[in-house]
């Protein structure tokens, strides 16, 4: 077999089609945008992300799914103006709340979707298009000719490494199979059939995650599985309480076996 004879855009269509969890839809994001605006937004992630991203201090950031802020708001302290894109009503509602306490005037925020018309929109073209961790998308090509099309300088995207988010050994836990669907790899591929050779550098996290409380560990977990049984749910439970203690602070932490590992693709488009 020849390189040029594989079809990334279909093999990214099976393993998509046969993965474990269901994409979310804009509602279920707003359900889960307060407590990941709590647990995200001061994580090592954003300060990892942040060491590899080159702006300069009159360039514009596009970022697409931008959820609460994670990124938007500490780039709004680096550049001129960052647009902030996200469809969950409730994840932009985060973010204005956070970036009001920080004073930051220069983030406009647009609810919208990767399938809308952005030049409908009036979306303009920006120095750097960003899309962190937001790529759940039933075109992949097309979101990445996106990006491509309204960057004038760069583009950084962040995509999973096998698992990503999810707790592999949960699912074993409780007794279901574990197939975590495409992750950087096919992204990394199909880019290079755009004709884009992309940068990869990699962010990973610590295996310990804190929660400020056990309901908020267990809901994080549940958000893994879709369809929990009773039986699963008494499963869940047992698996997170096992490995959940609470520290002097009062909060809680819970040590997984892998943890989370993100791919940082990244490639300039003024050639
Ligand atoms: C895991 S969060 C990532 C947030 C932030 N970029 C980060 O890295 O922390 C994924 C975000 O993408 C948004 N999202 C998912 N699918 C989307 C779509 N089709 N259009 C717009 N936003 C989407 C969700 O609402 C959510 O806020």
């Amino acid at each position: 077999m020849r390189y040029q004879d594989i079809d990334w855009d279909t093999m990214w269509l099976e393993s998509r089609a046969h993965k474990s969890w269901k994409k979310k839809k804009s509602s279920d994001w707003d359900q889960r945008a307060a407590g990941f605006a709590e647990r995200n937004l001061d994580s090592p992630f954003v300060a990892q992300f942040m060491a590899h991203l080159q702006t300069e201090p009159d360039w514009t950031v596009l970022d697409v799914g931008c959820g609460p802020g994670t990124l938007a708001i500490p780039l709004a302290g680096q550049v001129r103006q960052v647009t902030a894109l996200d469809y969950s009503a409730a994840m932009l509602g985060e973010l204005d709340k956070r970036a009001k306490i920080a004073g930051l005037q220069n983030i406009t925020t647009v609810q919208a979707s990767w399938t809308d018309d952005w030049q409908a929109l009036k979306i303009p073209r920006h120095e750097v298009a960003i899309a962190s961790r937001s790529l759940s998308v039933d075109d992949l090509k097309g979101a990445l000719r996106k990006l491509n099309a309204w960057a004038s300088k760069a583009v950084y995207v962040v995509d999973r490494v096998g698992a990503g988010p999810f707790d592999p050994d949960l699912f074993a836990a409780i007794g279901r199979d574990f197939a975590p669907g495409p992750d950087y790899i096919f992204t990394l591929n199909i880019l290079y059939t755009l004709g884009i050779q992309a940068r990869v550098d990699f962010i990973s996290l610590d295996s310990r995650r804190t929660y400020t409380s056990r309901e908020e560990a267990l809901q994080s977990y549940r958000w893994m599985v879709d369809d929990l049984t009773a039986v699963e749910e008494e499963r869940l439970a047992a698996y997170v309480d096992a490995r959940l203690n609470q520290t002097v602070n009062g909060s809680w932490q819970l040590a997984r076996q892998t943890p989370p590992r993100w791919a940082l693709i990244w490639w300039r488009t003024d050639g």
